[in-house]
Order: structure tokens, then sequence, then C-alpha cells
């Protein structure tokens, strides 16, 4: 079964095919970093507006590197939650008007899902359950992989996503957007141990995470030292910032296995394309005898697999839209707007 993905939830038009939702048969994507760069982050109007513009192109791309033409899909699915919502329903009203004119199933696809099944096509053999860490702009959690559209969340940020605190600290540090590449690049010669940096613990719920106060002491101490007139050593300041958000990450997704007992283990999201973070997973996994599952890292970040993979396990699982569908803006696994 061939299935078109759409993915416009953010600053990436994105579409793919994916066949059975294991076989990426083509990927195409027009990116919008440089015109949100000039605002620090995304414009979620201008975002909207772009999207609407590249999607047919984007499609038609895809469709064409495929070597197939529209009327040989089986299934166009697109992520309809959570997202910037005029992004999102620009992708969705695309994707309802193919799945309207083809006559194929309309697929909706939550966007951590999406992240999450990208894994299948670059590891034939993996199959649920297993643990995921998905680390974005947006979210960030721990979620047990029990089946191919059944997901429990065990931990989830009490505030700021782990990639938002990156394009926070990026500024600071006087880095462009988006932060996270900036901030993995500055850090590969820093110090990682020249600043400590406190983590947050909570007692009663140990798979939860807290950015808000490492990204705010990081501000804070780059906000001292320039008004006090010293030197801060960007590198180690980044580097010490970069390890401490490995660390956290990596920590709570160790213990999540020991917990559950699950031996494998993943990271997916835009932030598990970052190289310490690879790193410490990579050895911690070693030492602890666990399996590793990273994506490939052109697929860390958004792009139109997601919803091509998810979609296909979605639509075995009977989990097709009527033209009603909408989108939007928050949701949890469990597909309940929140
Ligand atoms: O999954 P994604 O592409 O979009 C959302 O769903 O939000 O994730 C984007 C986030 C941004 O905050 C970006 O700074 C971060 O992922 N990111 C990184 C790296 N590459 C992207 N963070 C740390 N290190 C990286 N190499
Ligand atoms: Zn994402």
């Amino acid at each position: 079964m061939r299935i078109l993905g759409i993915e416009t939830s953010c600053d990436e038009t994105a579409a793919a095919v994916v066949e059975d939702g294991r076989r990426i048969l083509s990927r195409s994507v027009v990116t919008q970093i440089e015109i949100h760069k000039l605002y620090g982050g995304v414009v979620p109007e201008i975002a909207s507006r772009m999207h609407t513009e590249s999607l047919a192109a984007v499609c038609e791309k895809a469709l064409k590197d495929a070597g197939i033409g529209f009327g040989e899909i089986d299934g166009a699915a697109v992520t309809y939650a959570p997202g910037l919502i005029g992004a999102v329903l620009t992708g969705v009203c695309f994707a309802k008007g193919l799945a309207y004119s083809l006559g194929v199933p309309l697929i909706p696809v939550h966007h951590i899902k999406g992240h999450i099944s990208v894994l299948y096509t670059a590891y034939p053999e993996l199959e649920p359950p297993f643990l995921a860490l998905c680390a974005s702009g947006g979210h960030t959690s721990v979620v047990a992989v029990k089946g191919y559209t059944d997901f429990e969340l065990l931990g989830r940020t009490r505030d700021d996503a782990a990639g938002e605190s990156f394009d926070k600290v990026a500024r600071v540090l006087g880095l462009s957007y988006p932060g996270g590449p900036a901030v993995d690049a500055l850090a590969k010669d820093g110090d990682e141990l020249a600043y400590k940096i406190p983590i947050v613990e909570f007692e009663d719920a140990p798979f939860d995470f807290s950015f808000s106060g490492v990204k705010t002491f990081v501000i804070n101490l780059a906000n001292t030292a320039k008004q006090k007139g010293e030197e801060i050593r960007a590198a180690d300041l980044a580097a010490s910032f970069d390890f401490t958000v490995a660390r956290t990450l990596g920590e709570k997704l160790f213990a999540a296995a020991r917990a559950t007992g699950m031996k494998k283990i993943a990271a997916v999201g835009g932030v598990s394309a970052n190289e310490r973070l690879r790193r410490y997973l990579t050895e911690g996994a070693a030492r602890k005898g666990l399996e590793l599952y990273l994506p490939p890292k052109e697929l860390s970040g958004d792009n139109g697999v997601m919803p091509a993979a998810q979609g296909y396990f979605e639509y075995v699982a009977g989990n097709v839209a009527g033209l009603e569908l909408n989108g939007y803006a928050t949701m949890n696994l469990k597909e309940e707007r929140i």
C-alpha cells in the first residue's frame, strides 16, 4: 500500500511516499528556515502562507520521485495535530482535496506518532514494544510504544520542550534560528564540564522533565557576565548546556527502561539529531545492554515520511477520517484534545 504523507505542522512543507509503512519511495521538502531566521523564530502566519504556496509542488515532486502518478496512491495521510494551527490546516485541507478527488482514504496522523514511525523505515526488523524519547521544539516525552497504534505516556516536560530551550539559549549566545543545530555545532569543541548547571527532578514523577530552569540558568549566567563586562566562554557554555540536556534526556530514558524492563529504546524528534545526545545514548545503551534505535539525522526533524509511515499503521487499525476532519493545535497521545 503506497501512502502519500503530508506534513505542515511547523516550518517545513514536506511530503513523502512510503510503501507499507516501511519502504521510503521518495521524500520532498521545502524548508522555510531562511525566512523565519529573519525574525529569530517561526512566524505562524508566514508559515501558513508559505505552506499554501509550496504544497502542490512538494507533493508533485514526491510522486514524481517515487515514479508514480496521483492516481497510483492508495491513501493520503496528513499530520492533523499538534502544531501551529494555521500551518496544520493548510496540510489538512490539501490532503482532504486529494482524498476527495482521488477517492482514496484520508488518514489523520498525530505528529509525535509520526516521529516514532520513522524508525520503522530505518530499521525493517523493529517492532513494538519499545520505549521512545520524543524531543522536539514543542514536545518532550518518554513514551511506551506498546503497539503500532498503542502508546502510553510515561513522562513529559512540565514547562519548556527540550528543543525550545536550545532555541532560547542559542539566542542568548548570539546564534541564529534554529538554535539546536547551532548550539550543537558550537558545543562540539567546548568543555562540557566547564559550567555546572543544575538538573530539576520530580520525586512524584521520575520520568517528567523541566527545561525552564536549565534555560534560565544559562541565560542568567550569560547576562550577568555581560553586565560585569566579563567574557563568557561561549563554546564551553554551549557544551555544558548541551551536556545537561543530553544527560537529563538520557537518564530519564534509561530510568524508564529500568522501571518497565523494556530492552529496546529509541530517541526521535528534532533534538534526536544532537551529537552529544546520540553519544550519551549510544554509550549508555551499550553499558546497560539496551538496544538503541536512532533515526538517520535527516529524518530526526519534521518530514513527510512521518505521516506516510504512521499513516499505514493507522489505516490498518481502521483509523480513517471523513471529509469533516479538522486540525488541532494540541492533542495528547490518546488523541483527545487538551
Ligand atoms: O521535530 P522538529 O523538527 O519540529 C517540532 O516538532 O518542533 O524539532 C525542532 C527542534 C528545534 O527546537 C531545533 O532547535 C531542535 O529540534 N534541533 C536540535 C538539533 N537539531 C534540531 N536540537 C539540538 N541539537 C540538534 N542538532
Ligand atoms: Zn516534530
